[in-house]
């Protein structure tokens, strides 16, 4: 039996409230009888202290620089899977069979090409287009080829849905690229493997075919797993709240590729490439950087830095930072921003500006010095977050449709606009006798208000 906990509310009501005991000995006050109760709602700004739900796909701890994907360390996963295995770990809730791997590499294979009419819509963005705004348009557009009656069945149709969407969504990247480079759009190819395949669609020409190394595929493979979920950031869950109001899962998804995009959330990463790039070009120093972003009048932050929940260190940061000291030895790279990158990480961390507010590193500090290394360019660094995100948007779809309490996600609010006020015609509330035109206005006009 569940613990209660009494609020005393400032009329003197009292209210009982059940409180809930997450798996991992988490807490929280169910408040949802208070309002139908007291009268009262609750306010938490930027939703620091609630929790918009129960989910079963992914446990975080911030305090400690815990991430588990439905029970297993990201750090194993990191080291043992391939994405796929991992998408279909968070859709399903359980490592795949041999058999179920198989068969969902068959559907992703199946589904890696656009329907030839789709492909057509990529010459209708400008070339400078950004490929974040072609990629939620594109993902919306699917939809109408892929599941044209708008409804999902059964399971076996929820598996090709979910399937098409992880196999398009890098298709539609790639695609994008190209396009944006004006170059003809490449064909996915059946016998390659998923990162490799996308590789091959983003870097192979008419002429040339890229040749995938192992150390760019292993490095993207970790990159997509690191970014397959995150509980309930931003972009999920505005993939949850448009999947509660009963959107399908393209429109759902889509929502979150616009969400993602924001330079506080999955634009993070393009921001911190273009902050390190700009620390070379312009020679600043890293401790005069330092001294802007802490001298807040030019409202710049350290990119890269800081997390609503980890409080003590990223763990992602901390496998992508190794994994990016690997990738550049063994292809030979060197790359000024990385030492600039760990130049001003030091600085930080031993800053108390960012000790005294728990400020680290955070997934996108490195991640774009490794997307660099693989010659992704920095317009598609949020695309690929996106492509990685994706198995994690159609998890939380699956968990918010499938729930059989559900409700639409509707929060509240505290009004603080005005009071109640009396209509007034035009010229009334223009205060003047004379209108914009010149005309004097007659008395008897503003002396009451005029019939709409
Ligand atoms: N640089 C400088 N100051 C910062 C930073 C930063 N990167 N992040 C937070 N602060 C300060 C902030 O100004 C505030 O100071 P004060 O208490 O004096 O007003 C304090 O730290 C708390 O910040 P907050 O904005 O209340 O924290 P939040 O939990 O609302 O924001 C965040 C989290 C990630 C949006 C924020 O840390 C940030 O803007 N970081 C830079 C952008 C970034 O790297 N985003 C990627 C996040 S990880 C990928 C993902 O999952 O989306």
């Amino acid at each position: 039996m569940s613990e209660i906990a009494t609020l005393t509310l400032p009329d003197g009501k009292r209210i009982s409230l059940p409180t809930v005991v997450g798996t991992e000995d988490e807490h929280a006050v169910d408040i949802s009888r208070l309002r139908s109760e007291t009268g009262y709602i609750t306010l938490d700004s930027g939703y620091q202290n609630t929790g918009a739900c129960q989910s079963a796909i992914t446990f975080i701890d911030g305090e400690k620089g815990i991430l588990r994907y439905r029970g297993y360390p990201i750090e194993d996963l990191a080291k043992h899977c391939s994405f796929i295995e991992v998408a279909q770990l968070l859709i399903w809730g359980e490592l795949p069979s041999a058999e179920q791997r198989a068969h969902f590499s068959e559907i992703l294979a199946e589904h890696s090409t656009l329907h030839e009419d789709f492909r057509r819509h990529f010459s209708g963005f400008p070339v400078h287009a950004h490929p974040m705004s072609i990629m939620s348009a594109m993902i919306n557009a699917l939809q109408t080829y892929d599941l044209p009656g708008m409804v999902i069945d059964d399971e076996d149709q929820f598996e090709r849905v979910s399937g098409a969407l992880i196999s398009k969504v890098r298709t539609i990247a790639a695609a994008a690229y190209k396009s944006s480079i004006g170059e003809p759009i490449t064909y996915p190819r059946y016998n390659l493997k998923y990162v490799e395949n996308f590789l091959h669609m983003m870097f192979s020409r008419p002429f040339r075919d890229y040749v995938v190394t192992a150390e760019a595929s292993a490095a993207l493979n970790l990159f997509l797993i690191l970014h397959a979920d995150h509980e309930q950031n931003c972009s999920t869950s505005t993939v949850r709240m448009v999947a509660s109001g009963g959107a399908n899962v393209y429109a759902s998804t889509a929502a979150g590729v616009c969400a993602l995009w924001g330079p506080l959330h999955g634009g993070a990463n393009q921001a911190v490439m273009e902050m390190l790039t700009y620390l070379r070009t312009s020679g600043m120093s890293v401790q005069d950087y330092l001294a802007k972003v802490k001298d807040r009048t030019a409202g710049i932050r350290l990119m890269g830095f800081g997390h609503r929940v980890y409080r003590n260190f990223d763990p992602r940061a901390q496998i992508l930072k190794g994994a990016c000291d690997n990738l550049l030895n063994s292809l030979h790279i060197s790359d000024a921003r990385l030492d600039i990158a760990r130049e001003l990480e030091a600085a930080a961390l031993s800053d108390d500006y960012f000790i005294s507010r728990k400020l680290y590193p955070n997934v996108d500090f490195y991640s774009g010095i490794i997307l660099t290394a693989l010659g992704i360019p920095v317009e598609m660094f949020t695309v690929l977050f996106a492509i990685g995100r994706m198995p994690g948007w159609i998890a939380h779809w699956k968990e918010v449709t499938a729930d059989p309490a559900g409700r639409i996600y509707r929060p509240r609010q505290i009004y603080t606009g005005p009071a109640r006020r009396e209509w007034m015609n035009r010229f009334q509330r223009e205060k003047g006798t004379t209108d914009s035109r010149g005309f004097t206005v007659p008395d008897d006009l503003l002396a009451k208000p005029m019939a709409q």
